[in-house]
């Protein structure tokens, strides 16, 4: 199992240590729940997508775990940011990227957003009719229009984004009219983008949507004179959370969009344009552990549970798209794994379960958990429910450890209260 958890991970006498520290030690200094990440796997995955796809303007999707210091780390890599929100790009400036290392996207920008996207001097992605207008006015000089081209990406349906009736980007006849309608108002358009979905873990999305852009971009050039010097392929390669889900080995899905892009501008005779991707998950997915501290355990008409200190407040893909995890016991990990064990999670209703059926040694209050895989879409989506502070977040390498998201207090959410 240990090949879902991060690079530096290994067990020593029976205890998970993750860049050089102890689990038990981890959860003693800072608490749990914990999100800890590892710096060098964050590391070596940016850099397996760089040497797959070598030029090409690489952006980290920060939604997948908005953080200041992992923008800062990822820069250090060549990574600048794309940013879904005004809080986002807010996040970005912080940790010091300029606004060439800026994509800005969004279905629903906000007239604020677009103004701080023209103030940083970001590339924005328009994704309606009439958007255009606004980031002119904004004073926004540089866009890419969002393509949606019918493509039903195999991966949950609420993570599929390029299918038909997607609340996301243009058709292709929008595409070409938005391209006039931001020409006409003299801006800047640099390309196209697309984004078929996320978590997939082959390449069929990706080369379909890819092939019929190469039809797109034909026919804005025979019709509008015009071609894209600047693709955006968008993120969405897959993280593996359970060792029953399909490998999804990083570098061959980036090489894959690499050739997918050189082959449709060939084919079609068009120029090759520059490749920007915006991977999300795949970077920090892998990189992040989440350990729990078990509560208490009851054994009920065959079913074990095991209720731990955090839930659907840190962690609600479960509950949102029946996302599947697994678990170690952190501090008994070479101990035989004898019981099958559902892992409830501390909030007020029954579909707050983290994990349906993972086989541990038998539990006992106030063992450890470590979840691994859960970099991405974590505290991203992380709520406040039952009034529940938001855990820490720390980023080991080396034996050290430092906080670079300090745990949420309870007066921190009485501050918001009148
Ligand atoms: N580019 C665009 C335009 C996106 O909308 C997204 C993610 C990405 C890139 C990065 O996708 P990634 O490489 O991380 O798959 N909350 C869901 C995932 C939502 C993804 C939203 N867009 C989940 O937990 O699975």
């Amino acid at each position: 199992m240990l090949e879902l958890f991060p690079e530096s991970a290994k067990v020593e006498r029976g205890e998970l240590e993750v860049g050089g520290l102890g689990a038990r030690e981890l959860a003693e200094r800072f608490g749990t729940p914990l999100y800890v990440f590892c710096e060098e796997t964050i590391r070596r995955r940016a850099r397996e997508v760089r040497e797959a796809a070598p030029g090409a303007q690489l952006v980290w999707a920060a939604k997948s775990f908005p953080n200041v210091a992992l923008l800062r780390l990822l820069a250090e890599e060549g990574y600048g940011a794309l940013v879904a929100s005004l809080g986002e790009l807010a996040f970005a400036r912080a940790a010091g990227l300029s606004g060439e290392q800026l994509v800005v996207h969004g279905n629903a920008k906000p007239d604020e957003q677009l103004r701080a996207a023209a103030e940083a001097g970001a590339l924005v992605v328009l994704d309606a009719e009439g958007e255009a207008a606004r980031a002119a006015s904004a004073g926004v000089r540089r866009v890419l229009v969002r393509a949606t081209l019918g493509v039903e990406a195999d991966t949950h349906e609420a993570v599929q984004t390029g299918h038909h009736g997607s609340k996301f980007g243009l058709p292709p006849d929008a595409v070409l009219r938005v391209i006039e309608e931001a020409r006409d108002l003299g801006l800047e358009v640099a390309g196209l983008h697309v984004h078929v979905g996320s978590q997939l873990s082959d390449t069929a999305s990706h080369e379909e949507t890819i092939a019929l852009l190469g039809q797109l971009v034909a026919r804005c050039r025979d019709e509008l004179g015009w071609a894209p010097e600047l693709l955006d392929a968008g993120g969405g390669f897959a993280v593996r959370h359970v060792l029953e889900e399909p490998e999804a080995p990083l570098g061959a899905l980036v090489r894959s969009v690499v050739g997918s892009v050189e082959r449709a501008f060939a084919e079609h005779g068009l120029r090759q344009p520059a490749l920007l991707l915006e991977p999300g998950r795949a970077l920090v997915g892998r990189a992040g552990v989440t350990l729990y501290r078990v509560r208490s355990v009851k054994r009920l008409d065959g079913v074990t549970w095991a209720a731990v200190d955090g839930g659907m407040s840190d962690n609600p893909r479960p509950a949102l798209y029946g996302a599947r995890y697994t678990a170690l016991s952190a501090a008994r990990a070479d101990e035989p794994a004898t019981e099958t064990v559902s892992v409830a999670g501390l909030h007020c209703e029954s579909g707050d379960v983290l994990i349906d059926d993972v086989a541990l040694p038998p539990p006992r209050a106030g063992d450890l958990l470590a979840v691994p895989a859960t970099g991405g879409y974590t505290l991203g989506m992380s709520s406040n429910y039952n009034a529940t502070p938001r855990p820490a977040a720390v980023l080991v390498r080396d034996g050290n450890a430092r906080v670079i998201r300090r745990r949420e207090t309870i007066d921190d959410l009485l501050a918001l209260e009148q």
